[in-house]
């Protein structure tokens, strides 16, 4: 395998990519170009070079969390002038069932992760939110230090954190 974390572009190819979801597996075929082209989200591929097979994929958007969505104690040391706070959304993860069990699944997390702290340095970001699409997913995520966001099934992640992971 050559594999390499890319921008989607149109030398990419969808059609096969089949996770085991219904919903991410369309949503790479028929809609992650048409949100990039609106600036809705940037979607990152994990590319099987050098035919350019989607391996795998996620996509982030900037994304504003109601402060009193947060968990208390991290609230409670954010100034209460902000009824919102910036954060990056990952909003879909998902490898291609061919590449399961190879840690390409974390390899895409991490660099995510890496990218949204890089981020931070330049436009003001506090966290990384993800939306699991289920229970088993919620596992995956809380494996890497994801916590749980009071009122919701999103899972959480701050900056700080991700940097003090980046550092050991
Ligand atoms: C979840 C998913 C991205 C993981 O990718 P992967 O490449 O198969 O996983 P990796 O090989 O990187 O596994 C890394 C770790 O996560 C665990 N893991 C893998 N898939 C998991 C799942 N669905 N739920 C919980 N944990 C999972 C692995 O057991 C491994 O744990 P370990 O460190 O204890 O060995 C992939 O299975 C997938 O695309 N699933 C369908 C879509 C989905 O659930 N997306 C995520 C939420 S939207």
């Amino acid at each position: 395998m050559a594999l390499s974390i890319e921008l989607l572009n149109k030398t990419h190819i969808k059609s096969s990519f089949e996770c085991g979801y219904p919903s991410l597996n369309n949503y790479i075929k028929t809609q992650a170009s048409q949100d990039v082209k609106r600036n809705i989200s940037v979607c990152y591929v994990l590319s099987d070079n050098p035919d350019k097979t989607v391996a795998g994929y996620y996509t982030l958007s900037s994304h504003a969390v109601s402060l009193e969505d947060l968990p208390e104690d991290l609230r409670k040391k954010l100034p209460t002038s902000y009824p919102v706070v910036p954060t990056a959304l990952l909003g879909r993860l998902a490898v291609n069932k061919a590449y399961q069990g190879k840690r390409l699944g974390e390899m895409l997390l991490l660099d995510a992760l890496n990218r949204c702290a890089n981020l931070a340095e330049s436009i003001g970001t506090m966290a990384v939110i993800v939306d699991p699409i289920d229970e088993k997913a919620m596992g995956f995520y809380k494996a890497y230090g994801f916590i749980s966001l009071p009122k919701s099934i999103r899972l959480f992640m701050s900056v700080k954190t991700i940097k003090t992971l980046q550092g050991e």
